[in-house]
């Protein structure tokens, strides 16, 4: 019988290359063996509960590394830093202010508390669906306007790379006698290189957390939480990591911290210097798509203070095809498994574990895929059917299946010696850069919208030769021309009044991000949770009050949570969703054929 582990370790040994989660890319690899050292609290282990020994000597370890006070360690993911964090900044019914973009965790630490959120909605891009950075001017409003908010919990980096300003939100925050929250589970490397934005750590956030597994050569489920500055009920929130992390933590996942924390602490300025070349050298060589769009966080419709440029996010906004159909042929035709398709787009993770070789297959990929477009060769179904450089009965066999692999080897064989920790020489590289060059040009597509944001990618993408002014250079014209620049609002507003008009008529509008929110909060999450709810057909559920929530995952942003009221625009976007093969998630009912939903008696209660 093939169980887990055998499927697993039958896809480990084929070729396809990931572009996705955890950070450590199968590639850097600090020990082999997992259970020679799987323990639990035995003498000289320490106890992550009651950390005095190695355990908290390997804590500040990570503090420093980080630059924060105090640093725990999480192995149940930042899911239980975020529970945690929440859970100790508030009292039972009290007030958070929180970005409507957040991970499901944070909705689970407001109903568990009884919290009343004032909801901040960060601006949507309307042309690709991406949230936009949390606005500090908004935030200050907010603030004002609801006193008692004891934390401010807000997404940044989000799942698409854009960073808010959260110096200037800090401010606000403390200004109102609020904490700020940050959730940079995205961010764990922002702390490794100046070539990407600064970790909140350093911008005054009070507490940040770090899914180091996401974006740094470290196992899954593995986390940090930083507690910085003087605002933290210290005692409190150790309290509730007790309560939500396990009680047998895993010596192997922490162990599995601890050595990315030295790895880092040792090697990191070396190999984040190679890693932030590579990217800045693949943004360059993507910058030339015709068709297809590397994001680049100047786009004068994402709303976007700072951006993350280890997150490659292709656009399909001007293409016959989809982010669907892109990230099904990257992985039918290249073997190249992206992190998500959403409707306009699709998301590749890079971190400082991947190789030249998998950058390289990467761009070689697209710029093919792109020259394809530009010939006017959409058709997805022939193409992933008929033609491409995979045989047939490979194609169809997919990750599970048995068919061979000669051509992708070849690579992989490359891949492993040259991992960044390997010796490997530049010639293969330098051969497919030679190709991408070509194909590149290969194109006659119009780009003009794009064209003036691209040459900032271009400049920067160039610097990647080697020199560290080349990075900072980089980010100071992406600084520079960021569409918020440093306070100003009318941007922003102007966007927003669009947006409200726009809202259900924005036939690009991605539901994954932007539902046409806001909703309307007819009851709060707990008040929804704990009413009488019944079954029905999600089809015939609008005007009702929902009693679950419901996300695409990824991301695992909630477009309806209990207690908001189901509108048709919503019914229709998800229709549409699932008509292009997404899936609903979040409902008791896996078809998502019926909903629960809160009955009125109760609503009437209220
Ligand atoms: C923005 C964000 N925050 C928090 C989490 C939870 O992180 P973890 O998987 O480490 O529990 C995720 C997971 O994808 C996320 O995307």
């Amino acid at each position: 019988m093939q169980g887990l582990y055998e499927l697993l370790s039958e896809y480990s040994s084929r070729d396809y290359y990931p572009f996705h989660m955890p950070g450590h890319k199968r590639n850097i690899r600090c020990f082999q063996d997992a259970f020679a050292i799987d323990i639990t609290e035995i003498d000289g282990f320490d106890n992550l509960h009651h950390a005095e020994g190695i355990l908290l000597e390997a804590e500040k370890r990570a503090a420093r590394l980080y630059g924060a006070e105090e640093t725990h360690y999480l192995v149940n993911g930042s899911t239980a830093g975020i529970l945690a964090a929440i859970s100790a900044c508030s009292r039972r019914g009290g007030r958070i202010l929180m970005a409507r973009n957040c991970h499901k965790s944070a909705y689970h630490a407001v109903f568990l508390n009884g919290l009343h959120v004032v909801w901040l909605y960060p601006d949507t891009d309307m042309v690709r669906g991406i949230y936009g950075s949390a606005d500090p001017a908004k935030v200050r409003t907010l603030l004002e306007q609801n006193p008692g908010v004891s934390a401010v919990f807000l997404t940044s980096p989000t799942y698409d790379g854009v960073v808010s300003d959260i110096r200037e939100i800090a401010a606000a925050a403390h200004e109102h006698g609020a904490v700020l929250i940050v959730d940079e589970a995205h961010g764990a490397h922002f702390a490794m290189h100046s070539c990407f934005p600064e970790s909140a750590v350093s911008c005054g956030a009070d507490i940040v957390i770090n899914s180091i597994h996401k974006t740094m050569p470290s196992l899954t489920q593995t986390a940090l939480i930083h507690i910085c500055g003087p605002r933290i009920d210290r005692v409190r929130l150790r309290k509730y990591l007790g309560i939500y992390q396990s009680s047998s933590p895993s010596y192997v996942l922490m162990a599995g911290i601890d050595c990315c924390v030295n790895m880092m602490t040792e090697r990191g300025e070396e190999l984040f210097e190679q890693f932030c070349r590579r990217i800045d050298s693949a943004r360059g060589c993507l910058s030339k798509m015709k068709k297809l769009h590397l994001v680049t966080g100047t786009e004068k419709e994402l709303f976007c203070y700072r951006y993350d440029r280890s997150r490659i996010l292709i656009s399909t906004e001007n293409c016959e095809i989809g982010g669907r159909e892109l990230y099904r042929r990257l992985l039918d035709r290249y073997h190249i498994q992206a992190e998500m398709a959403a409707e306009h787009y699709v998301t590749l993770l890079t971190s400082v574990a991947d190789t030249q070789e998998g950058f390289d297959r990467l761009c070689r990929a697209l710029l093919e895929i792109d020259a394809e477009l530009c010939a006017g060769d959409f058709a997805g179904e022939e193409l992933t059917q008929g033609s491409g450089a995979i045989p047939e009965g490979e194609r169809e066999s997919g990750p599970t299946g048995t068919g061979t692999q000669s051509g992708h080897e070849t690579a992989q064989e490359g891949e492993r010696e040259s991992g960044p920790t390997g010796t490997g020489t530049q010639s293969g590289h330098e051969t497919a850069q030679e190709g991408e060059r070509e194909s590149g040009s290969a194109g006659t597509g119009t780009r003009s919208g794009h064209e003036t944001a691209q040459e900032g990618e271009r400049e920067s993408g160039s610097a990647g030769t080697g020199t560290r002014s080349g990075h900072e250079t980089a980010q100071e014209g992406e600084r520079e021309s960021g569409p918020i620049g440093t306070g100003t609002r009318s941007g922003h507003e102007t966007a927003q009044e669009g947006e409200k008009e726009s809202g259900s008529a924005g036939e690009m509008q991605d539901v994954r991000s932007a539902p046409g929110l806001p909703n309307e909060e007819v009851l709060n999450l707990e008040e929804a949770e704990n009413s009488e709810k019944y079954r029905i057909l999600l089809r015939e559920s609008a005007g009702r009050v929902s009693g679950e929530y419901i996300y695409l995952y990824p991301p695992g942003i909630p477009l309806l949570i209990p207690g908001e009221r189901i509108t048709q625009k919503l019914l229709d976007r998800l229709e549409d969703f699932r008509r292009q093969g997404f899936e609903l998630q979040g409902l008791d009912d896996y078809s998502g054929e019926t909903i629960f939903v809160v009955c009125e008696a109760e609503q009437k209660q209220r």
